[in-house]
């Protein structure tokens, strides 16, 4: 008899339309910088809700100066009330946990953490649920595939060739769950220097170009390294919000649309 399909099991979340993955093998290369304008940018048009998936070391609510605040319970449906900035609704166990607290769980309490942010929170009517995973491709990734229908992932990763092992890792790991990949975002794929304005290079370029290709991946934006991208996640306001005007912000907005464009 073959053995159970785990990813049978997926059920959608009434109200929710499209559910985006946001990931990358390598930590530190800016999925939550990313996940955090993304989703500022797909809500300029759109109705959108950021979770964060990462248990262990979650980000959102200080990038969305949000940090200390308690989602409420509503009484009648027993259901977590995200809480809400700019007009994004979100959840992290960052608000339900001190920051600095290690959350030591395993296996089935992650899964049980996961199913709760999924199902248990208030999330409406959304057009895109942007979920914020940690790096690597462990249990909470595959949690995620199993629990719901993901619409697709965007692997995000820095240009040098040391984050494409990872990469290569992660797009394996979304082929065999059956998540489409929406594109990859290569973050800090340079800079403008100050002296002459001409772009840098800030890490050798790789091979990840010709990896992409050579899987059909299509690159769905190139963010410049910008100090500022990270002085505003800092103080909570987002660089799409502090300086909407800018290239980076310019360069998020883009990758909403052609978001917008794979997943109407
Ligand atoms: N384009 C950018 N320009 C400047 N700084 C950036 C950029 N993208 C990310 N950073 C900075 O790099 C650091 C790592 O970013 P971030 O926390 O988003 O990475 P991550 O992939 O979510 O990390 P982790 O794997 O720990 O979850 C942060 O200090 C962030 O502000
Ligand atoms: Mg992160």
């Amino acid at each position: 008899m073959a053995a159970p399909n785990p990813f049978e099991k997926q059920t959608p979340i009434p109200g929710v339309k499209h559910i985006i993955a946001v990931s990358s093998g390598k930590g530190g290369v800016g999925k939550s910088t990313v996940a955090t304008n993304l989703a500022m940018a797909l809500g300029r048009k759109s109705k959108v809700g950021l979770l964060d998936a990462d248990i262990y070391g979650p980000s959102i609510p200080r990038m969305l100066g949000t940090l200390g605040q308690k989602p409420q319970i509503n009484p009648e449906t027993n259901q977590l009330e995200p809480v809400t900035r700019y007009g994004i609704k979100l959840m992290s166990i960052g608000f339900l946990v001190e920051e600095g607290a290690a959350v030591v769980w395993r296996g089935p309490m992650l899964f049980k953490a996961m199913d709760q942010f999924l199902r248990d929170v208030n999330w409406g009517e959304l057009d895109y649920l942007v979920i914020d995973l940690p790096p690597g491709t462990g249990d909470i990734q595959l949690t995620l595939a199993q629990k719901v229908p993901v619409a697709g992932a965007v692997v995000v990763s820095t240009p040098q060739n040391v984050a494409l092992i990872d990469v290569k890792k992660a797009v394996d790991m979304f082929e065999r769950v059956n998540v489409p990949l929406l594109g990859m975002i290569e973050n800090m794929a340079y800079m403008i220097n100050p002296a002459n304005g001409e772009k840098m290079q800030l890490f050798p370029k790789g091979e990840m170009d010709s990896y992409a290709q050579s899987k059909g991946i299509k690159k769905i934006g190139e963010v410049p390294f910008n100090p500022s991208v990270g002085l505003a996640c800092e103080a909570g306001i987002p660089i799409v919000e502090a300086n909407s005007n800018g290239a980076e912000a310019q360069e998020f907005m883009k990758i909403a649309d052609r978001i917008r464009e794979i997943l109407p």
